[in-house]
């Protein structure tokens, strides 16, 4: 048989997804599977992006500009002015899903076995991105007990080689909700300047920052222009998923003009999902406040009752809709198959996604999970209780 490629043997399988088997045959067997393993929200697209496409009359569904269509990238221009953050459309690449906008960015900067920093736990898809760009991923690791907040510039510095290309952060965090302040993120600046280092910023959870905290995006830092790359993507800011629809920014035109050359190579974004994404700019604010409003309750619900439960550590989520939690058991991968497996209270069990998919580093985040709060409020208090009651006897 011929050979599949040794980067095709390491690309990592998604820790959010490959449990999937295991809850399709728990509802084979009847039992309702809560789902908290996946970012996908129940939140309503808004109505102005779903009545864009319906009342749509195109005859020929053409290919778009290969970096978006220009009527969307100056009205994208403009949603960042009102963020405090001046680009032009011409410093914007759409991309098929932040996810491309990802794998541009990797592609535009890095070559085969350079380094690129990432503060741990990281959106699991870090790995597979780096691993199919031929990228190494130095991770550096947060703490649950500070909240995941940035750990020390000089743990950054000690891990800089001749070889590191880039720092790469996800702000507002997936998976650990923790959102950087404006110190941190001026430090990050300040170190990337100093070592020559790009810069790149995931922000598609800018909106959800809680409890009347402001996100600050790297776009905003002066002088930062030559080394920051932002990531942007429809996905959760307008429920969205399914659109496939992100962005790349950068200021530095060099990027944009390499970046394009992969862009060029792919032909060009979904043009549906485009007209949908430019009408969902016209979402007013009062969709936004009530979203919050919601994942903001959904969130402390979901902290309160896990606090209920012995031997649980968790970190309070201070924007996206995601949490690490820490359980007391020593291999969450088996757990969380466990519970998919052998486990139902009153005819349901719940799929967690465990947290050392999330890790970089071997044998971190083995006894956590990550959640995403996507669900109402009832369904979490409900799904906490399978979780308490399951750990019980798992551990019995
Ligand atoms: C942190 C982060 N970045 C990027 C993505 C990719 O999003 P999409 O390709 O749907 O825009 C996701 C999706 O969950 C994410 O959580």
């Amino acid at each position: 048989m011929p050979s599949i490629s040794n980067k095709g043997r390491q690309m990592p399988a998604s820790p959010i997804r490959k449990l999937v088997p295991f809850a399709e045959a728990a509802k084979k067997r009847g039992v309702h599977v809560i789902h908290l393993n996946i970012g996908q929200p129940d939140i309503k697209t808004p109505k102005v992006a779903l009545d864009a496409v319906r009342n749509h009359n195109i005859e020929v569904l053409e290919y778009s500009m290969t970096q978006g269509s220009e009527a969307y990238r100056k009205k994208i221009a403009d949603y960042y002015a009102k963020q405090d953050i001046s680009v032009s459309s011409e410093e914007i690449i759409v991309t098929t899903g932040g996810s491309e906008a990802l794998s541009f960015a990797m592609g535009t900067i890095m070559d085969n076995d350079d380094e690129i920093i990432i503060p741990e736990p990281f959106y699991a898809n870090y790995n597979g991105f780096a691993t199919a760009s031929g990228v190494k991923v130095k991770p550096i690791v947060s703490s649950i007990d500070d909240n995941f907040a940035l750990p020390p510039i000089s743990k950054f510095e000690e891990l800089i080689t001749p070889r590191t290309k880039a720092i790469l952060i996800c702000n507002p965090g997936n998976p650990t909700g923790y959102l950087y302040s404006k110190a941190e993120i001026e430090q990050l600046a300040e170190l990337v300047k100093k070592h020559n280092l790009f810069l790149i910023a995931d922000e598609v959870y800018r909106e959800f920052a809680y409890d009347g905290r402001e996100h600050y995006s790297i776009l905003q830092l002066e002088g930062l222009e030559e080394n920051a790359i932002v990531v942007d993507s429809v996905s959760k800011r307008y429920s969205m998923c399914g659109a496939r629809i992100g962005c790349l920014i950068s200021k530095n035109t060099e990027v944009i003009q390499t970046a394009m050359k992969f862009a060029q190579a792919r032909l060009s974004p979904p043009t549906f999902a485009q007209i949908a994404s430019e009408a969902a700019l016209e979402t007013p604010q009062e969709y936004f406040d009530n979203v919050i409003t919601e994942y903001v309750a959904r969130r402390d619900t979901l902290i309160s009752e896990l606090k209920k439960i012995d031997g649980v550590k968790v970190a309070v989520p201070q924007g996206a809709f995601y949490c690490v939690v820490e359980l007391p058991i020593a291999d969450a991968d088996d757990f969380a198959q466990w519970l998919l497996e052998n486990y139902e209270l009153d005819g349901s069990t719940v799929m967690v996604a465990p947290a050392a998919g999330f890790y970089a580093s071997p044998g971190l985040g083995k006894n956590q999970i990550r959640i995403a709060y996507v669900l109402e409020k009832e369904q979490l208090v409900k799904a906490v209780q399978i979780l308490r009651s399951a750990l019980k006897k798992y551990k019995d």
